[in-house]
């Protein structure tokens, strides 16, 4: 078992991220996708150890970091990576805008896939592109892309890309190999190009489960970007430092082709914390996944007990669940009652797509009391006070 614990609410609230400084004291934050533990020491050390050096102007390159993320892509996934074939700029977000005004067209669509993270209604526009959705099916036995309509889409002309979540969040669903290797397929034959976001697979919690897209076929690296970052695993999401990995010659030219400036605004502490996370803190992460699996697990039981309304599946990744609070009767948002009735933050599912009525999403990467707390506050709220 392991020894570590979420900092306790009074150190916390000490820290000046958005998780912390966006509600006023009385309010559990449990919205945005920071988590509540301290850092792994090999990513404070080698952050700390740049500044020692007054080492903090622009980056030279992504010098280590190829060789460290391709040494946790091998240890973890199976995933051969050439170092050579890792860019780095500032942020997943940044590589996303980036890597879509190379592969799309201006006014080209690009597919997504909702209930989804809901700056990807928002990217694809930056990037001079429109957005267009094909839902998230969602069955018996959890959620699944909808390959027949990606098929529809796909073969729509205007249809350049398609912006995978690889897992997906809100829902911590991890696409299995058979159904990637489809979407490779489909991409291949309709020209369309995909940029699989895979910044939380470092946190799927059976790391054999998740497939690397990149890793499924050759039809796969023939149209993929993998865009990634060490921001969620390991909590750093404010260094600023995300990799671009492109593995044929058709997607290298995407990457080659953006302005010099995309990877020079890579952050020289984030990339510094970023090696060390890929290279050094395997420990550190295979700590918090036990954290999140109790947490996970702990957040099923505390709702059958307290909240038996509200249907949750765990996710197979992440700290991220998506909460069906329609049997509550808490109308179209309910993060909004949680907030007013309970002080407690969620974020509102409003925002992941029409998908998200009713649903709302809650951050389990913290303490089990403080699990414990927000579930008692939501269970408090009287029937007659929505
Ligand atoms: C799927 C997904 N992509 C991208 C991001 C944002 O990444 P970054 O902070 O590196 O822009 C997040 C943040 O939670 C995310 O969940």
């Amino acid at each position: 078992m392991s020894n570590l614990a979420a900092d306790p609410l009074d150190v916390l609230r000490r820290r000046t991220s958005a998780k912390w400084r966006t509600y006023s004291e009385d309010v559990l934050p449990l919205f945005v996708a920071e988590m509540d533990f301290p850092l792994a020491p090999a990513v404070s050390a080698a952050m700390i150890d740049r500044i020692e050096a007054s080492d903090v102007g622009y980056v030279s390159g992504p010098g280590p970091v190829g060789p460290a993320f391709a040494g946790f892509a091998a240890r973890r996934w199976g995933w051969q990576v050439d170092p050579a074939d890792v860019r780095t700029t500032t942020d997943v977000s940044v590589a996303i805008v980036e890597t879509l005004r190379q592969a799309v067209r201006p006014g080209g669509e690009v597919v997504i896939t909702p209930p989804v993270y809901p700056p990807f209604f928002e990217l694809p526009v930056e990037a001079g592109a429109v957005v267009r959705e094909v839902p998230l099916l969602a069955g018996p036995d959890g959620w699944s892309l909808d390959l027949a309509g990606l098929e529809a889409a796909f073969a729509d002309d205007g249809v350049e890309a398609f912006l995978l979540c690889n897992p997906h969040n809100p829902l911590g669903l991890v696409h299995d190999r058979h159904t990637l290797a489809r979407v490779a397929d489909l991409a291949g034959q309709y020209g369309v190009r995909v940029v699989s976001d895979e910044i939380h697979a470092p946190l799927v919690y059976r790391p054999e489960d998740f497939t690397p897209f990149l890793s499924v076929s050759d039809a796969a690296r023939a149209v993929g970007v993998c865009v990634t970052a060490a921001s969620k695993g390991w909590n750093i999401a404010g260094a600023k430092c995300a990799l671009m990995i492109a593995s044929d010659d058709r997607t290298r030219l995407l990457l080659d082709e953006m302005p010099a400036e995309v990877g020079f605004r890579t952050s020289i502490l984030g990339l510094a914390g970023t090696t060390a996370a890929y290279a050094e803190a395997d420990p550190w992460l295979d700590d918090v996944l036990a954290v999140l699996d109790a947490n996970r697990r702990l957040l099923g039981d505390l709702l059958a007990a307290e909240l038996p309304q509200v249907r949750y599946r765990i996710p197979d990744a992440g700290y991220l669940a998506w909460l069906d609070f329609r049997g509550l009767g808490w109308g179209e948002d309910p993060a909004g009652t949680a907030l007013e009735q309970a002080q407690v933050a969620l974020e509102s599912g409003l925002k992941f797509g029409s998908e998200g009525t009713g649903r709302a999403r809650l951050n389990f990467g913290c303490s089990p009391e403080v699990l414990q707390e927000a579930v008692r506050r939501l269970a408090a709220v009287p029937a007659s006070g929505v």
